[in-house]
């Protein structure tokens, strides 16, 4: 008798100690993610209150003669005329460098086909490549010949006189807000993309119609980053001095990666940027300070990747927007992605459960794989 009690008390140690590891595990696993939304929330939150109360408008204003330094740069090559359409829907600035033609001869070929957008999707969409100048003065001459060529092929690049590096990307901003405001300023809507982003065009298209279509005003969407600390250490390429960004939290940005605004916000942001002290080189963290100047805050759409690559799978490409990193893939990616099947894999009942059920399965990860969150299996 004894001697079962004991077995049994045992075998109820064991199980609790079981169950008390699986929850432990559990709990280990989701903390990352929990890490990343819960307490990076409330971080944001309590910070938020702090941050509201930071004036852009007076810390960063500066006089618009010194403003002017920072996009005083003379055009290399240009085309005033690409946006003379009437009606242009989207106007899409790529940040390219020099001496990435291949990824813009991929971008051109697929997402970024201006020719196929028209005929398919019947909308007006310019595609521009925002350049400077190549770092290198040995390199500079062979590729500044090159990109004459290419620009004679396709008439699509926009580059000015500044030396085209990371550290120059808010001028680059700068460049792509002021070409706007000067020769586009009628497109209706205005995206900056980094060029190893895939977009995918008719999903984007069809939303932003529907959001034309109500008239959206102060419309920001991307990936949203609230609350990020800035980055003080010096081995980072994010680094930023106590100096030039003093405060413990960025204004709530969209990565540069990719995101779109209409055009009252093109507008407001160049309106700001023409007072503001734009030595802050983190350009999207620049346009959140701009935006923020003028009470524009931006909003989630969850199919708007982090640094990650989006999942390959109809069910994804049925919603995707953008996903970030692709350069090989590319080709493959927009003929599966635009593939008629894509959109019959999710319709009716059927379809969307088993979509819902494969975009929980590739998502909802117990770790932070950074491309759209568990939440967007369930629109
Ligand atoms: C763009 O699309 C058009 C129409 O589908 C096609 O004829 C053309 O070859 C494409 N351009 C490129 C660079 O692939
Ligand atoms: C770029 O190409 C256009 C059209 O082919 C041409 O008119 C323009 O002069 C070129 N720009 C430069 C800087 O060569
Ligand atoms: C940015 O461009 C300007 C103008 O060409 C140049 O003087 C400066 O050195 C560049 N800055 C960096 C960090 O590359
Ligand atoms: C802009 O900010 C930098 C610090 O990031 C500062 O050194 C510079 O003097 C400021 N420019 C003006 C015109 O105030
Ligand atoms: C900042 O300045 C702009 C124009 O200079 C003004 O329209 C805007 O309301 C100001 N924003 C704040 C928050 O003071
Ligand atoms: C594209 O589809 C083919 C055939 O279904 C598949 O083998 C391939 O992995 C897919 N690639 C991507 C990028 O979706």
């Amino acid at each position: 008798m004894m001697f079962v009690n004991f077995r049994l008390i045992r075998k109820w140690q064991l199980v609790q100690l079981i169950t008390t590891c699986l929850v432990l595990s559990v709990v280990m696993l989701w903390w990352e993610r929990l890490d990343g939304t819960v307490v990076s929330h409330m971080k944001s939150y309590s910070y938020r209150y702090l941050l509201n109360n930071v004036n852009f408008n007076n810390s960063f204003t500066i006089s618009r003669e010194e403003a002017r330094k920072f996009s005083d740069h003379q055009y290399l090559i240009n085309h005033r005329h690409k946006c003379a359409d009437r009606d242009v829907l989207l106007l899409l600035f790529v940040k390219s460098s020099p001496e990435n033609i291949e990824r813009r001869q991929a971008i051109r070929s697929t997402w970024g086909n201006e020719t196929y957008i028209e005929r398919t999707l019947g909308v007006t969409v310019k595609v521009l490549f925002a350049l400077g100048l190549d770092p290198q003065p040995q390199q500079r001459k062979k590729l500044q010949q090159n990109l004459l060529r290419e620009n004679q092929s396709h008439q699509d690049l926009i580059q000015q006189d500044f030396i085209d590096t990371f550290h120059n990307l808010t001028i680059k901003l700068l460049l792509q807000i002021g070409w706007t405001h000067t020769y586009c300023s009628h497109a209706r809507f205005f995206m900056s993309a980094d060029d190893d982003i895939f977009v995918h065009m008719p999903n984007l298209v069809r939303y932003l119609q529907k959001a034309d279509r109500k008239g959206v005003q102060d419309f920001w969407i991307g990936r949203v980053h609230r609350g990020a600390p800035p980055i003080r250490r010096k081995d980072s390429k994010y680094y930023v001095s106590q100096e030039m960004y003093p405060w413990s939290l960025y204004p709530d940005y969209t990565p540069g990666a990719g995101y779109v605004v209409s055009r009252d916000v093109a507008s407001k942001v160049y309106q700001a940027s023409r007072t503001l002290n734009a030595s802050l080189y983190i350009d999207d963290v620049f346009m959140g300070i701009c935006a923020s100047a003028m009470g524009i805050s931006p909003k989630e759409h969850v199919f708007f990747s982090g640094e990650g690559k989006a999942p390959y799978h109809h069910c994804i490409y049925n919603q995707m927007m953008t996903s970030h990193g692709h350069v090989k893939d590319i080709y493959e990616l927009w003929r599966n992605a635009t593939d008629p099947e894509v959109r019959k894999v999710s319709s009716g009942f059927l379809g969307m459960l088993y979509c819902t059920l494969v975009k929980v399965k590739l998502l909802c990860k117990p770790y932070f794989f950074n491309t759209y969150p568990c939440k967007a299996a369930f629109l």
